[in-house]
């Protein structure tokens, strides 16, 4: 079985969301989880899955958390990261050794709204048509190549209350979806791997 760790900071909708989902491919086998209080904590315990909660400022940078993070992420033998309300850019440690292997939801139809509060810029901005996008994670914010998008419409009568429900509510379907598609395309890889890796020994 494909392992991942979760990677979030706060309330942890999508992170549930994940979980229930039924027969994903997946274990997932760590919450990564920046903020000491963040709800998400609580819902990994209740899912009996080990958390890593640091504080980024206990560190000398980026690079020193990051390479705590890596070596507990090999240990625990994890291929994918899957970054769920995460509000921190992902460094050069770790994007060099999980090149493509880290995925994010954003709640905006990228390349528009990038970066915090995305929902309530998309409020102020008065469009109709906004959305949920899961792209691969690169150094920029929410810059990555895109794998999935969900159009959302902004109706008239919504505040960010309702907008935000309705947009979290597409992520909540798209993650857990375009999840089971990338881990399903990386087993099929793995078995025809195996399958050569077979062939050529037996030759
Ligand atoms: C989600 O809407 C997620 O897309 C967003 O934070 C929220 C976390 O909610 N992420 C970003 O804005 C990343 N740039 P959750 O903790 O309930 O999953």
């Amino acid at each position: 079985r494909i392992r991942a760790a979760i990677f979030a900071s706060g309330t942890g909708s999508n992170f549930q969301a994940i979980m229930e989902e039924a027969n994903l491919p997946v274990e997932v086998v760590l919450l990564v989880c920046d903020h000491p209080g963040a709800a998400v904590i609580e819902r990994a315990e209740q899912h009996g899955i080990e958390t890593l909660v640091f504080q980024p400022g206990a560190f000398a940078n980026k690079e020193a958390y990051e390479q705590t993070l890596l070596d507990k992420l090999q240990d625990a033998g994890v291929t994918w990261l899957f970054l769920a309300g995460y509000m921190r850019i992902v460094g050069t440690v770790l994007l060099t050794n999980y090149k493509e292997r880290i995925v994010n939801i954003h709640p905006s139809l990228l390349p528009d709204f990038p970066g915090k509060d995305a929902i309530g810029k998309v409020f102020r901005a008065g469009v109709e048509t906004t959305g949920v996008t899961v792209h691969f994670v690169d150094e920029g914010i929410d810059t990555g190549p895109i794998i999935a998008q969900q159009e959302v419409p902004v109706l008239p009568e919504d505040t960010l209350e309702t907008l935000t429900e309705r947009v979290q509510h597409a992520e909540r379907r798209l993650y857990p979806a375009v999840i089971r598609q990338l881990l399903e395309q990386d087993e099929r890889k793995l078995d025809n791997h195996k399958t050569a890796d077979h062939y050529s020994r037996q030759f």
